[in-house]
């Protein structure tokens, strides 16, 4: 049998581990022949293809990005994008295709198996807001770099008696400011899930400053948005899948926070660094583990489905219950942050 398979959408730490786990059992063990598609979607729509083998494959466990490439290509906004996807997939000899990515590319990879493709669905993504898994492949990497900021970002405030805004990924999900927020011992956190209150948010600095301690770290998600107000965009563009490009919150908040309070007031964007290097061990296991899980679909014919982790079990769900909704901070998990709220 020959396979295929791409990572698509935002690119994360341990997607070659992924690609890596699959071929080595699916080449190694089954003896099936691999097809890489390059760039995401894109590579089954323009059949831009790399070969995948155990050679090409070597050495991926803790190598950053994708040897694939990624877009956020969607075939339904292309024309005839799903019927090339097809043609490219019929020219290639592909019998299933291995679909690794977020909630975009796997909502793709779900319409596709309701026309009948042979989809097996690998969750990735540092936004952690996939459903049906307990976590995603990326996301631990993105918290642990978040983290590691953080603290170093604790030091320099405390020096300067500075208010340290720092600014993480998470456009509907604030699973890694939440994370990332307790990891790193943070003053207040913000997420999308919750619109802020700006002044509780200043009363509360000035409460800590009033108990002596002369700075303080505000850890705040790409997507928070302050109660009544409306999304601070970096600039219009929409991409292939309508979402809105982010980027800004932070340098809102920060000359808000200096004017009301009178603190000094840095800001530290994250963004894109949350998305690169290397995968923390945890992620290498998980990402192999997905790999490994995500071939044995494939072997079994366990079509239509996405690998996920459950408690310690990687398990396969119908990819529809992983797309269906978005995973995003429950009410719960987000007091446990707040406990720690200046
Ligand atoms: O992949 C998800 C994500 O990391 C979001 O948190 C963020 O809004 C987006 O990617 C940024 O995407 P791009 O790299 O296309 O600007």
């Amino acid at each position: 049998m020959r396979i295929g398979m791409l990572t698509g959408g935002g690119d994360c730490p341990g997607l070659n581990a992924v690609i890596r786990a699959v071929v080595r059992r699916g080449a190694g063990e089954h003896g099936y022949d691999f097809v890489g598609y390059r760039h995401g979607w894109r590579g089954l729509i323009d059949g831009e293809t790399m070969p995948l083998s155990l050679e090409t494959t070597h050495g991926l466990l803790a190598r950053g990005g994708t040897i694939l490439g990624t877009s956020r290509t969607n075939p339904y906004k292309v024309d005839g994008g799903v019927e090339r996807v097809k043609a490219t997939m019929l020219r290639d000899e592909v019998e299933a295709l291995i679909a690794i990515g977020g909630e975009d590319t796997l909502g793709v990879a779900h319409k596709l198996s309701l026309e009948g493709v042979s989809v097996v669905g690998v969750p990735t993504t540092i936004d952690n807001d996939l459903s049906a898994t307990d976590c995603a492949c990326g996301f631990h990497t993105a918290v642990q770099t978040a983290t590691d900021a953080i603290d170093r970002l604790h030091t320099t405030a405390e020096s300067h008696d500075r208010v340290m805004v720092v600014e993480v990924m998470g456009r509907h999900a604030g699973w890694i400011a939440a994370y990332a927020g307790i990891a790193g011992g943070a003053d207040i956190v913000l997420v999308p899930e919750e619109p802020f209150d700006l002044a509780d948010v200043c009363e509360r600095l000035a409460r800590r400053h009033r108990r002596g301690v002369g700075y303080s770290i505000l850890v705040v998600a790409e997507g928070a948005t302050p109660k009544a107000g409306t999304m601070v965009l970096q600039d219009g563009d929409v991409d292939a899948f309508g979402h809105v490009r982010l980027g800004g919150i932070g340098n809102a908040l920060a000359p808000a926070i200096e004017e009301r309070t009178g603190f000094e007031t840095r800001v530290t964007m994250l963004g894109h660094v949350l998305r690169g290097g290397t995968p923390t061990a945890y992620d290498r296991v998980i990402a192999t583990r997905f790999g490994l899980a995500a071939i044995d679909a494939v072997h079994t014919g366990a079509f239509a489905t996405m690998v996920a982790l459950r408690g310690t079990d990687v398990v396969t769900v119908p990819i529809e219950d992983g797309v269906a909704e978005l995973n995003t901070v429950d009410e719960r998990f987000y007091a446990d942050a707040r406990a720690f709220f200046a």
